[in-house]
């Protein structure tokens, strides 16, 4: 069959990545050593054109055993969340820092950070959402730096919209505490609650939610 290009151009051409395509790389992932104490790796899922993206630490428990995102005490929690704010998981977007669970939930390493890490660049690139809603201390550090903005704590900076250029776009970045947190403290609870009360005006603001 004839080509449209001319020889070998068509290794040069960029290919367009796509979410499945991302997923199915994660899956198979071995440039960490969380690779090997997984049980499932977990890519993340939601929306391809997700206009709100919003990111966690890594898997716990519950999420490597069934290879999806926030699916256990604290997913049910993010919930209610998005409930409140009139949103669906299939109306977001919801992936994490790491994809693949650190053994006993200790923290990630920054070696697993930046292993990690394009697979988020590339899922936020597909997606190209209007906000990003980082949730907690992991995923607020990582956002903020590739935003150009200088993180200092999560108390500090939580509740607020930031509006920067990102990977190429422009994008607003809110934070706020995780919602594993708020189980533990009832005080982070009420915070993560009123915290997502100001995105929920913002998105009403910005046509994002209409009904
Ligand atoms: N905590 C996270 O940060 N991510 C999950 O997917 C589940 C719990
Ligand atoms: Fe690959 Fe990320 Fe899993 Fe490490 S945590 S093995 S980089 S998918």
């Amino acid at each position: 069959m004839k080509k449209k290009y001319g020889a070998g151009e068509k290794d040069i051409l960029p290919k367009q990545d796509s979410l499945e395509t991302i997923a199915a790389e994660v899956l198979t992932c071995t440039k960490c050593l969380l690779s090997k104490t997984r049980k499932n790796a977990v890519p993340g899922e939601g929306h391809l054109n997700a206009k709100v993206i919003f990111i966690g630490e890594a898997p716990g428990y519950w999420e490597d055993i069934k290879g999806r995102p926030f699916v256990g005490d604290a997913g049910k929690f993010l919930d209610s969340l998005l409930s409140e704010i009139g949103f669906s998981r299939e109306d977001v977007f919801i992936g994490n820092v790491l994809k693949c669970r650190p053994p006993g939930n200790r923290e990630p390493q920054p070696s697993e950070v930046q292993a990690c890490t394009p697979y988020l660049d590339r899922q936020i690139k597909v997606i190209q959402p209007r906000v990003i809603v980082t949730l907690g201390n992991y995923s607020t550090a990582y956002v903020f730096s590739k935003g150009g903005l200088a993180f200092t704590s999560i108390t500090k900076v939580h509740g607020k919209f930031y509006d920067v250029s990102l990977l190429g776009m422009k994008v607003t970045v809110f934070s706020t505490f995780h919602p594993a947190a708020a189980l533990y403290y009832p005080k982070y609870k009420q915070l993560i609650i009123e915290d997502f009360k100001l995105l929920k005006e913002r998105l009403e603001k910005e046509g994002i939610i209409t009904y």
